[in-house]
């Protein structure tokens, strides 16, 4: 699911060209032609006619993007970065490690500075940056946006899409007209990925956010697009003025730069009264905004409302593709 993903994104890409596919033994030496393509727009020409082959360094491109499966990403992305490869992950396995930048660029461009601290501590002449968990990134982006009000604690309950499993994914007769109350190792992700995102550098190291995060994620017979309820407590209770010029107002480095793969605005707020949806608006912006909706108070925490992101690109390819082009644009690709 990412890694085709990956290949509509980097295609015709004004800063990337995709020179060089690896996958599992079940791909490897074919045509790319040849396998299922299983995105709605047809497969780029520029990798019709590679044949993937084991991934593995050796005869790999400097920069490679990873969508492994996280059961090997582990063991296959460290030998890439210990080759001199720049191994820009969707995978979940350095997310948390304390020299591994788990970055959005709007966010947390500053954490990059880990990069040169990991390839002395580990050893490596390449890296690894990664970017968050799926549902992670819409959180983390809203919650961004709020920072500056000093959010303290926050539930959220998420409606993941189906894509978000991988291929084939959840069974179709688990998931039609049925609401999944569990994914695995998901809400754990949520709960101490953002606080890291949201992290304040300290002596080289990641100091976590000390809000408090309880995440309740379901899986739900939708395609693309994770929905997200939130709510949130503040130090002091902000005007619901305060939060939608947060939100508004919300940009940061990519923008700054006009990065290729950069939504003009990285949140966007709805006013309509049952908007997001994901059928009507996951696609907008190329997939790579996060759309709000529904703000209003909270009797529990203070106010409360919804965001939706497109799972597979702002949540997974697109993340690293903007998070690959931040590092070009801060020479770190040179
Ligand atoms: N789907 C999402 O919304 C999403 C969002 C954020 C992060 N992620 C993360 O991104 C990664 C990919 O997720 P996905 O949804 O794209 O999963 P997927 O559809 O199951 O794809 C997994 C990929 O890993 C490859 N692979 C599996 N075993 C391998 C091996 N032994 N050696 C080399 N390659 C191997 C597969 O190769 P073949 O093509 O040859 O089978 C396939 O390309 C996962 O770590 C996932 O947690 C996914």
């Amino acid at each position: 699911m990412v890694g085709q993903q990956f290949i509509a994104q980097l295609a015709g890409h004004p800063w990337f060209r995709i020179t060089w596919l690896g996958a599992s033994q079940r791909s490897e030496g074919h045509k790319y032609r040849d396998l299922t393509w299983r995105l709605p727009t047809p497969m780029p020409e520029e990798v019709a006619d590679l044949t993937v082959e084991q991934a593995a360094p050796g005869r790999a491109p400097r920069l490679v993007f990873s969508a492994l499966d996280a059961n090997v990403a582990g063991e296959i992305e460290q030998a890439f970065a210990e080759a001199g490869h720049i191994v820009v992950s969707n995978a979940r396995n350095f997310r948390m490690d304390p020299f591994v930048p788990l970055l959005i660029p709007e966010v947390n461009p500053d954490h990059l500075s880990l990069v040169p601290a990991q390839q002395q501590a580990k050893g490596w002449s390449g890296a690894i940056v990664t970017n968050p968990n799926c549902s992670t990134v819409f959180l983390a982006m809203a919650l961004a946006a709020l920072r500056q009000l000093n959010p303290t604690a926050v539930s959220v309950t998420t409606l993941q899409a189906a894509s978000g499993a991988g291929y084939p994914g959840v069974a179709s007769l688990d998931l039609l007209g049925n609401v999944i109350p569990y994914i695995s190792g998901e809400e754990e992700k949520i709960e101490s990925e953002t606080k890291k995102i949201l992290g304040s550098l300290q002596n080289g190291h990641v100091e976590p956010h000390p809000v408090i995060i309880s995440a309740h994620t379901t899986r739900v017979a939708v395609v693309n697009g994770h929905t997200e309820m939130i709510g949130v407590r503040f130090e002091n209770m902000p005007s619901r003025e305060d939060l939608l010029n947060a939100f508004t107002s919300f940009w940061g480095r990519p923008q700054q730069h006009h990065l290729p793969t950069a939504p003009a605005k990285p949140i966007i707020y709805m006013d309509e009264a049952n908007r997001p949806q994901p059928r009507l608006d996951v696609e907008r912006e190329r997939g790579m905004a996060v759309f709000v909706g529904r703000l209003r108070p909270c009797p529990v925490l203070g106010y409360k409302f919804v965001a939706l992101g497109h799972n597979t690109i702002r949540g997974a390819a697109g993340a690293a593709v903007l998070n690959a082009e931040l590092m070009s644009a801060e020479g770190m690709l040179d």
